[in-house]
């Protein structure tokens, strides 16, 4: 196991109606102005939004409110979002939704503070040093981003879909009620329970040796999706399985799972080009490239693969040839994800083979190499997404 740190400050307030203690939340940790922040209108539509008013109105707590924010969040409305909060005074922020809001409140947070443009900090040309306090009420199981450092924002122009990670834009506190997720149409579920899986795959596929304690973490989540998620589609209001799967998407992505071992995030940087030029979403996009993924890389550690198909998805291990068992788990998980409505290639996402050398050049290798599980160059990059053209369930 390596050296690590692990920093998780964000208090989570779990379990049914606790959304009304967000305006002593926010007093708690010294908000007097916020901006509530939320998306296309299923936080108004739920009465969650007023449900929040209500609860800092009692607690004493002023509010300006910005809707808006739209699945792969744009640049945009951060703008809008920064002038507001400067000319209102305000000094808390407040997501009432899911990653995209989320991820815009943090773009936000950064961009209120600093003097220059607040895209700088998405470019790595400049460094978060100060940020705005934010807090969640989180109303969909994914992204992760309610316990993470990290903030994904889609620059309009160009489409390009770009993330800043910093220690300063973890949510002081989130509020994790599982029955706000009931009214998640199945896809969206689907969409969120792909990203999940996908977060602790990206930790799971590791060079580093003897980490049996976070690899046994892993499958416990990984177990659990693929248990609760086909639950929650058959039945949508189902309590305890919507509370499984919303602990399980905090713990998937704020690092419990991979502390101590080397990553691979490769395909979220692949997937981040497809959701930045298709406006897809980012579940769906995962759901096509990291299976494709998984063939490309499985022989640089054929017996991780196997692990993963053993332990994972209960397959029989073939001593004679593991390759076959490890080939067996990347077919289950993509027959799990295609059973729970996911795409699964290139079509059924809506991409175009002719886009890949596009998505390549946008994604930036040039004549480097990404690093991770196994270094890929742009020639690799192509190969995963010359699978994912026409991948299929076998
Ligand atoms: O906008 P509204 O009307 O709220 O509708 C949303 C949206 O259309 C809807 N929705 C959310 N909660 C609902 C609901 N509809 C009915 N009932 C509810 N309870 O669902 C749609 C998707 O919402 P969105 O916030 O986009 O979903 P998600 O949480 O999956 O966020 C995706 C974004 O997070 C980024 C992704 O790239 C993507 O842009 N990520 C952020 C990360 C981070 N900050 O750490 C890490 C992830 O890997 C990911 O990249
Ligand atoms: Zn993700």
């Amino acid at each position: 196991m390596e050296n690590f740190n692990f920093y998780s400050p964000t208090e989570f307030v779990f379990g049914k109606g606790r959304e009304m203690e967000c305006g002593a939340l926010v007093k708690k940790y010294g908000g007097t102005k916020v901006l509530i922040h939320y998306g296309s209108g299923s936080v108004v539509r739920s009465g969650l939004l007023d449900r929040v008013k209500k609860s800092l109105g009692e607690a004493g707590v002023a509010y300006v409110e910005l809707g808006g924010v739209v699945p792969n969040p744009r640049d945009t409305k951060i703008y809008e979002g920064i002038e507001l909060c400067r000319k209102e005074g305000v000094d808390f922020i407040l997501s009432v939704g899911g990653g995209s809001c989320i991820d815009s409140s943090k773009g936000i947070a950064i961009g209120v503070p600093y003097d220059g443009d607040f895209w700088d900090f998405y470019t790595r040309k400049a460094e978060v040093t100060t940020a705005l306090p934010i807090g969640t009420v989180l109303t969909i199981a994914a992204a992760g981003s309610e316990g993470s450092p990290g903030s994904v924002v889609t620059k309009e122009e160009g489409m390009l879909k770009r993330d800043v990670g910093s220690d300063l834009i973890r949510p002081r506190f989130s509020i994790l009620n599982p029955e706000l997720t009931c009214t998640l149409p199945a896809y969206q579920t689907a969409c969120g329970a792909t990203d999940i899986m996908a977060h602790v795959f990206e930790r799971y596929f590791t060079n580093t040796k003897e980490v049996e304690i976070t690899d046994r973490l892993c499958e416990a989540v990984l177990m659990t999706m693929i248990k609760e998620t086909p639950r929650v589609i058959a039945e949508p209001s189902n309590y305890e399985a919507r509370a499984n799967i919303m602990w399980a998407g905090t713990v998937a992505h704020n690092d419990i799972v991979g502390v101590g071992r080397s990553q691979d995030w490769n395909s979220h940087m692949i997937e981040h080009e497809l959701s930045g030029l298709y406006d897809c979403a980012h579940g769906a996009g995962l759901a096509v490239v990291m299976p494709s993924w998984m063939e490309y890389v499985m022989n640089h550690d054929v017996m991780r693969f196997a692990q993963m198909a053993v332990r994972v998805w209960g397959c029989e291990m073939n001593f004679e040839n593991p390759e076959a068992t490890a080939k067996e788990g990347i077919n289950c998980f993509r027959k799990f994800l295609k059973s729970i409505g996911m795409p699964i290639n290139f079509a059924e996402l809506g991409a175009k083979e002719e886009d890949i050398p596009y998505l390549v050049e946008t994604l930036g290798v040039g004549d480097g190499v990404r690093g991770g599980f196994m270094e890929l160059r742009a020639e690799d990059v192509t190969n995963i997404l010359k699978i994912a053209v026409d991948a299929k369930v076998r």
